[in-house]
């Protein structure tokens, strides 16, 4: 599967079987264990990888940085500041140069497009650490958390709500599709995911024998979960949206009066982090036994691991 994978980008979940994230999940899996076991493998001895950053972040970027350093590659972080990406010089340009210097790039920014680009140009592999449209390592990270929780994927009803249209919900989606997993967005109707998105995850659902719901119904949604996974309301750049936006996700908070009406006292709950207390999540919600995401927050580091083994 690896000779398959190698020197391909990561920029959507699209671009991957069943089969192929599969093989990342058990891989990750494994390097997890083996790290808990102090074993490293040297996987990245004498590579470099450049990290691009047009946005903050704290576990993207130390996932990143920390697992190619500690099996020996070479991480450069470059913030959109230092470089010239898209400015005094064409993005197109800037990926031909990085090409020839590293073995592999991060980008984390607003356009899928400028990732895409980065990964035509380059000639090297391309990880989307996050765009407005995708944040696909998350989604590995995410399935690997709900394998070790509730020992399975197919089958396992996952249900996201708060704001149906950004990365985090169009990429569970396709993720959950994939592998097998009912997925239930919950959101307002003006903030429901993508149409093409939608399209193309009923699809792949058909292929996995899972369900895609997507409702305004907070009650009927939450039935029967067994994960409930939100994120903020308001993603980086859309922060003048903020007041409209607060308002409008107030009834979609997960609380312990929202959580009750999963009617599964074993439900757990998942948020890839940075959290809002108060808004999107209560502190006694994010604080309880149900909640998984600090390991799901160490997974991206095992995970991230394991597909730049796969893909560079
Ligand atoms: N979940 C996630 O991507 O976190 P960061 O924004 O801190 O990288
Ligand atoms: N939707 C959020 C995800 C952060 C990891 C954002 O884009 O800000």
């Amino acid at each position: 599967m690896r000779d398959k994978l190698k020197g391909k980008s990561f920029l959507t979940l699209k671009d991957f079987s069943k089969e192929e994230i599969r093989f990342i999940l058990d891989t990750a899996h494994k390097l997890k264990a083996d790290r808990k076991e102090g074993i490293y493998h040297q996987l990245f001895k004498g590579l470099s990888l450049a990290m691009i950053f047009e946005k903050p972040s704290t576990r993207t970027r130390c996932a990143f940085e920390t697992a190619f350093g500690e099996e020996g590659g070479h991480p450069v972080f470059l913030s959109v500041n230092d470089i010239q990406l898209g400015k005094k010089e064409t993005i197109e340009d800037t990926a031909r140069v990085l090409g020839r210097m590293f073995d592999a790039i991060e980008f984390r920014g607003f356009k899928q497009e400028t990732v895409n680009k980065l990964a035509e140009y380059s000639g090297v592999p391309v990880f989307n650490g996050l765009t407005d449209l995708y944040h696909p390592t998350q989604i590995i990270a995410d399935l690997m958390t709900v394998e070790e929780k509730l020992g399975g994927l197919e089958g396992k009803n996952l249900v996201y709500v708060g704001d149906g249209r950004n990365n985090m919900a169009h990429s569970l989606m396709i993720g959950c599709a994939k592998m097998g997993v009912n997925i239930t967005i919950v959101c307002p109707e003006s903030l429901s995911p993508l149409k093409e998105v939608e399209e193309y995850t009923k699809l792949v659902a058909k292929e996995s024998n899972s369900k895609v719901i997507i409702t305004d119904n907070i009650k009927d949604g939450f039935n029967n979960a067994h994960v409930i996974y939100t994120d903020v309301w308001v993603s980086m750049g859309e922060e003048e949206q903020s007041k409209e936006r607060i308002e409008l996700l107030q009834p979609y908070q997960v609380n312990s009066t929202t959580l009750s009406y999963t009617n599964n006292p074993n439900v757990i709950f998942m948020h890839c982090l940075p959290a809002v207390r108060g808004l999107e999540v209560t502190h006694d919600v994010l604080e309880s036994e149900q909640s998984v995401v600090w390991d799901e927050a160490e997974n991206r580091k095992h995970s991230i691991k394991a597909i730049m083994f796969a893909l560079i």
